[in-house]
This record gives structure tokens, C-alpha cells and sequence, in this order.
């Protein structure tokens, strides 16, 4: 490929290329919180609890502690992980898979309702460098 991508591409495909990672970001993530508020109180608050934070009142039965997703390992997670725990569960451990009792719109529904407990952060994981200020 050409070094000089608009003479290849013309004005408006150049522009386009550079502007898609602007349109990829804008697009709208799947799943309705409000939804996914009403499942999560039905199926998930008894083990994640209220606010998400693993502190449910059935994990007094648990071997395994439900996932606290304010944790930085749960908000450093992409969707696409939390999303197959959802569908297909954890191995070994009380979380099962929900693909046979909740359609794919409804666990993004759930999903998006946990991100708008704990926000995504990429970043969470890393060491924060001295350099960096905010
Ligand atoms: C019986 C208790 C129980 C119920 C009910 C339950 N979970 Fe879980 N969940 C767990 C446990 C325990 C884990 C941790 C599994 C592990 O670490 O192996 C977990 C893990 C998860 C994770 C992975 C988090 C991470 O950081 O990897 C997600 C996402 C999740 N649950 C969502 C849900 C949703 C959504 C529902 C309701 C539709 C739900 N859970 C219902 C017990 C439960």
C-alpha cells in the first residue's frame, strides 16, 4: 500500500479511514440497563448481591465467592468475557450458564446493567507510572 493513503483512497475515503476508530467508539453498546435491572434483582442479587459486590445473602451456602464486579479484575474484563461467564458459567463453581433461561438480548440487558454498577476500566490492572499525572 501507498505511503500516501489519499492519493489512493481520494479525500473522502481518507477521511473515513481516519475516522474510524472515532465511529467505532461512538456506536452504541448493546443492551437496555433498565431491563437488565429487573433481571438482575430476580436472578443474580441473591449471590452477586444489591450493588454487585459479591455480598449476596445465598452466598452463606457458597464454597465459591460470587465475583465482587467491583472488583479490578471484573471491571478490567471485557464485555466479551463477562458475556461468556453469563452464557456458558463458570467451571467448578455455583455460577451456571443462563443461555437456557435468558435470551442473548436479555444477558447483554444484564450485562450492560453491571457495567452501569461498575464501569468498564481497561486500565484498572495496570501499575500506575510515576510519570502520569490524572
Ligand atoms: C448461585 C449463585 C450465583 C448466581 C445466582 C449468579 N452468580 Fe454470577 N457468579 C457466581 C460465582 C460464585 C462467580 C465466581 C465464579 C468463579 O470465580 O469461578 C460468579 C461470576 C460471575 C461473573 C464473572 C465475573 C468475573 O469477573 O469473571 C459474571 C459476569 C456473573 N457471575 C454474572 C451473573 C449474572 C448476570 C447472574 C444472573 C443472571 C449471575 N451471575 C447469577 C455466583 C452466582
Amino acid at each position: 500500500m501507498s505511503n500516501r493513503p489519499h492519493r489512493v483512497l481520494g479525500p473522502l475515503g481518507f477521511i473515513l479511514m481516519m475516522s474510524w476508530p472515532i465511529l467505532a467508539l461512538s456506536q452504541e453498546v448493546p443492551g437496555n440497563p433498565q431491563n437488565g435491572k429487573i433481571l438482575f434483582e430476580k436472578h443474580c442479587v441473591q449471590c452477586h448481591g444489591e450493588k454487585g459486590a459479591g455480598d449476596g445473602p445465598d452466598t452463606k451456602f457458597l464454597t465459591v465467592r460470587p465475583a465482587n464486579f467491583h472488583s479490578l479484575e471484573s471491571r478490567s474484563k471485557t464485555d466479551w468475557e463477562l458475556m461468556t461467564v453469563i452464557t456458558f458459567g463458570a467451571a467448578f463453581s455455583p455460577m451456571h450458564g443462563w443461555s437456557d433461561r435468558l435470551t442473548e438480548d436479555e444477558r447483554w440487558d444484564v450485562l450492560r446493567y453491571i457495567r452501569l454498577l461498575a464501569p468498564f476500566n481497561p486500565v484498572a490492572q495496570l501499575p500506575v507510572s510515576p510519570e502520569r499525572h490524572g
